[in-house]
């Protein structure tokens, strides 16, 4: 059979480590942290678990939440083009951080680019 992109990753516990750098920075990023509650241990289990289904692992995301409707979850904060810079500048330093290299990364980094587009919902000027 062939691999899922969530086994080519390394599974869990990967997702685990990338997710737990990913939120380190968010939390000193000055363009991300006023959005985000100061305790982010809720969020980084829900990205977890979003990210598990994303890369074709169980479905753990939609188990507990239902269906991830991200767009409409993201609407009651200002997602500005800055801020999905950002949020992509994060998780590319944490990628680099946890030393995820090769095709899984670029695969999922080129996605993540195209999800954080579709987040944005307020310009730049009106943040
Ligand atoms: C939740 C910001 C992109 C997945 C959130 C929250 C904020 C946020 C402020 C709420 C945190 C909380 O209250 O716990 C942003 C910004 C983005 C972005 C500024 C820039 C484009 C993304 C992308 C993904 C994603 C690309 C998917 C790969 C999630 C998930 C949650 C979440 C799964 C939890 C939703 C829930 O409450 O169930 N995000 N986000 N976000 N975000 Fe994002």
């Amino acid at each position: 059979m062939f691999q899922s992109p969530y086994e080519a990753i390394g599974g869990e516990q990967v997702i685990a480590k990338l997710v737990d750098a990913f939120y380190e920075r968010v939390a000193k990023h000055p363009d991300l942290s006023p959005i985000f509650p100061n305790d982010l241990t809720e969020t980084a289990r829900k990205q977890k678990q979003f990210l598990t289904q994303y890369l074709g692992g169980p479905p753990l995301y939609t188990a507990e939440h239902g269906h991830p409707m991200l767009r409409a979850r993201h609407l009651p904060f200002p997602i500005t083009p800055t801020r999905a810079k950002a949020w992509l500048a994060c998780m590319h330093e944490a990628m680099d951080a946890i030393g995820l290299k090769g095709p899984v990364r670029d695969e999922l980094y080129q996605r993540l680019i195209l999800t954080a587009q579709h987040m944005i919902n307020t310009p730049d000027d009106e943040r």
